[in-house]
């Protein structure tokens, strides 16, 4: 995409790899500093995951977060950066119930400044992706692992590893181009199974540990900057070492207080030479 440009849901929608397109960028982000990197490093899309309530929030699994916690740090990135398609994430128990929940809690998210949602799981959400689209929501479909499924799949595990399970995920990508997603995260999947989805499809494929013949990939902003270092997937590549960075910072700040280091006089406000004077004059009349 040229720089100023913006990138759209139709321009998304037409990109394919097979076509010669460049693969799609997209990377998490949750706050108005992330949306404003994410901007000027030029990406194509920026998701608000749930994985929020891993990275930011602390909980074990993805199942805590709210559409109004969603919606919150939606608006932050919006503030933050533009020029990206924003896509924020449909959370756990916000496209379960009805169509008509899954309509009202997606406009919160669109409200709050996102383009697009996305939601997981395969055919079964078919109704709730028609109830979307029909109510101008464009929606992004996500399959594979599913975090949100992290107890019905017994932990975050590879899927589709067998033959039947690899072709069932092809007919789910083909039931969710068919009810009108202009793309599908693929995550965690053989790379030869994302490869045959990304085949099947006519919508771009954004992978994440799902290898290299996606149409896209996504990654989570505290993976590629470090800043999340206690689990390391294997799919992930880190491009820097923030925690080591801030970690060092912060202690350097803490030794320089304790010290007496910090702050030294170029970081203080002092007086007019008068006001110092006048000051004293007072001190004298006592
Ligand atoms: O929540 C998230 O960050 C995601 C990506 C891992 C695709 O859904």
């Amino acid at each position: 995409m040229a720089p100023n440009s913006k990138v759209t849901v139709p321009f998304v929608r037409s990109r394919k790899a097979s076509h010669g397109d460049d693969p799609l960028v997209m990377i998490t982000a949750y706050d108005a500093p992330g949306g404003r990197v994410a901007a000027e490093a030029g990406v194509d899309m920026v998701l608000v995951g749930d994985s929020l309530a891993m990275v930011v929030l602390g909980y074990d699994d993805t199942l805590q977060v709210t559409v109004d916690d969603i919606a919150h740090h939606t608006a932050a990135v919006a503030r933050g950066g533009s020029g990206f398609l924003l896509v924020a994430d449909l959370p756990w128990m916000s496209y379960h119930l009805s169509a008509q929940d899954t309509v009202t809690n997606a406009a919160k998210l669109i409200r709050a400044g996102a383009h697009a949602v996305k939601l997981e799981g395969g055919r079964k959400r078919v109704p709730m992706v028609d109830a979307l689209v029909a109510a101008e929501i464009p929606v992004m479909g996500h399959i594979g692992l599913t975090p949100q499924s992290v107890h019905a799949m017994g932990g975050f595990k590879v899927q589709a590893r067998e033959s039947q399970a690899a072709l069932q995920l092809v007919a789910d990508a083909k039931e969710l181009e068919h009810a009108g997603c202009f793309s599908i995260v693929i995550e965690g999947v053989p790379d030869e199974v994302a490869a045959m989805v990304t085949e099947s499809v006519g919508v771009p494929t954004i992978g994440i540990g799902a290898g290299k013949h996606c149409d896209g990939q996504v990654l989570v902003w505290h993976d590629v900057l470090g800043i999340e270092d206690r689990v390391a997937p294997k799919f992930v590549r880190r491009y820097a070492n923030l925690k080591g960075a801030a970690l060092e910072a912060v202690s350097a700040y803490a030794a320089d207080v304790r010290s007496g280091a910090f702050p030294d006089d170029s970081e203080s406000y002092h007086l007019s030479a008068e006001q110092v004077e006048a000051l004293s004059l007072y001190g004298s009349q006592d």
